[in-house]
């Protein structure tokens, strides 16, 4: 189904931490056909000098086919989510979407890792519940400045995912230390793809982990929108396809936002 011109009503707009705030809104029926890592565009408010142009895109952290909500987590940085941060509930919301391709679960895999970072999380913890559907199993590796930043772990735990945290501030989340844990993983239990969003540190690690390990791979990529139906070409990114293949580029919004780990360029 193509993605929808719409209003929606917000249910909830709530500050999780000092930094990110949780949106419920009703979409209607479209919710039904979001996929994990699907995004919306959406209309943030003008709010005194505040005065966003283009929509903000906005990963989906929660789609309800019966509820017909779409639940996004997001930072609150600049006019856009300043806009937004100011919504409650009751409040009409203008969305574009669902938007992009999402992430891709192949039915014969047993074991799936996800790592991710900061509001990356909210962005695999679909993935996670998905995959969970298909009874794959699921780790997940979430990274965070300290634990008080760490978010959607009970997504996670609710799925039966085995969950390790890693933080900057007890230095478990350095790039060698989540390599050993990995590489430790996969030993006990062999991973069938990796899947990652929110830090390119990390990108870089999984990218290089899925060639060894010789496993599926895939990443959202975070990038600075503005029309997000793919004709303003304002999202372009360096996409290498087939190792002897010239490097081409691609639109975020359009052809990812999940794009293969071993041919994104990061
Ligand atoms: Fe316009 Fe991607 S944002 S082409």
């Amino acid at each position: 189904m193509a993605a929808v011109d719409g209003k929606s009503k917000v249910i909830s707009n709530q500050w999780v931490n000092d930094n990110y705030k949780h949106i419920v809104v009703d979409v209607g029926p479209i919710a039904s056909k979001v996929q994990p890592g699907q995004f919306f565009n959406l209309s943030c408010p003008q709010v005194g000098t505040d005065k966003p142009f283009f929509r903000r895109p906005m990963s989906t952290y929660h789609a309800d086919k019966n509820t017909h909500r779409v639940e996004f987590l997001y930072k609150v940085t600049g006019a856009g989510t300043r806009g937004l941060a100011t919504l409650k509930a009751g409040e009409d919301l203008s969305f574009l979407g669902p938007l992009g391709k999402g992430f891709s679960l192949k039915s014969h895999y047993r074991h799936i890792l996800v790592v991710g970072r900061g509001v990356g999380l909210a962005t695999l913890a679909p993935l996670a519940e998905h995959a969970s559907s298909m009874n794959i199993q699921v780790t997940a590796i979430l990274s965070a400045q300290d634990s008080g930043r760490l978010m959607s772990q009970h997504r996670f735990h609710d799925v039966n995912a085995t969950v390790f945290e890693v933080t900057d501030d007890d230095g478990s989340s350095e790039v060698d230390k989540v390599k050993a844990l990995i590489e430790e993983i996969n030993q006990k239990n062999k991973i069938d793809s990796i899947y990652t969003c929110g830090s390119v540190r990390l990108s870089k690690l999984l990218q290089q982990l899925a060639i060894t390990f010789d496993c599926d791979g895939e990443v959202a990529l975070e990038q600075h929108m503005a029309c997000g139906i793919g004709m303003c070409y304002c999202c372009v990114r360096p996409i290498k396809v087939g190792e002897k293949q010239p490097q081409v580029s691609k639109r975020v919004c359009y052809d990812g936002p999940v794009f293969q780990i071993k041919e994104v360029v990061l």
